[in-house]
C-alpha cells in the first residue's frame, strides 16, 4: 500500500500523462479504490452552474445521484461549505443521500480554485468511521492538482 505522499506523486505523475481531465480523474479513482481497500466508492462531482453537483468519473457502483442539489445531501453540504466533511455513521446524518446499504461512512472534500468550488471528491465506505485526517489531507492535496486541470 502506497504511502500518502507516493500516493500525491502518482497522481501528479498521470495528471501529466492524462490528455484531459476526464481521463486524469478516472485514472485517479481507480489509484484510490486500489490503494486504499477500505475505500468501497469513489468518484467526482463537478458543479454545473451555481447550485448542482453532476457526477463525474468514479469507480464503484453506479450511484442513483447523478445529479445532486446543492442544498441536499452531504455532497451539497461540503460544496456550500467549501470545507471538507468527514461523517462517522451516514445512518445518523440526515443530510444523506444513501447511494447503497452498505455504506457505513463518507468523506467529501472540495476541489477549489482561487476559493471558488468548482467540485468535490466523494468516498463512501462501507466501514464504520473509516476516514481520518490523514484521508483529509491526502484528499485536499489531490485535490489541488485536479483543480489546475479543470
Ligand atoms: N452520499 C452522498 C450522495 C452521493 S453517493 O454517496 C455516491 C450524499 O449524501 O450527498
Amino acid at each position: 500500500m502506497k504511502t500518502p505522499s507516493e500516493i500525491v506523486a502518482a497522481v501528479r505523475d498521470l495528471n501529466a500523462r492524462a490528455s484531459d481531465s476526464q481521463e486524469m480523474m478516472q485514472a485517479v479513482v481507480r489509484l484510490l479504490a486500489a490503494e486504499r481497500p477500505y475505500y468501497s466508492w469513489t468518484g467526482f462531482y463537478l458543479m454545473e452552474g451555481a447550485d448542482t453537483l453532476v457526477l463525474g468519473p468514479y469507480h464503484g457502483k453506479p450511484s442513483p445521484h447523478t445529479r445532486i442539489p446543492l442544498n441536499q445531501g452531504i455532497c451539497g453540504a461540503a460544496a456550500s461549505s467549501g470545507e471538507a466533511l468527514i461523517v462517522d455513521d451516514v445512518n445518523a446524518d440526515p443530510r444523506y443521500l444513501a447511494c447503497s446499504l452498505e455504506t457505513r461512512s463518507e468523506i467529501v472534500v472540495p476541489i477549489k480554485r482561487d476559493g471558488k468550488v468548482l467540485g468535490e471528491i466523494d468516498i463512501d465506505s462501507d466501514r464504520p468511521a473509516a476516514f481520518s485526517d490523514e484521508d483529509r489531507r491526502l484528499l485536499e492535496e489531490i485535490a489541488e492538482i485536479v483543480a489546475g486541470r479543470l
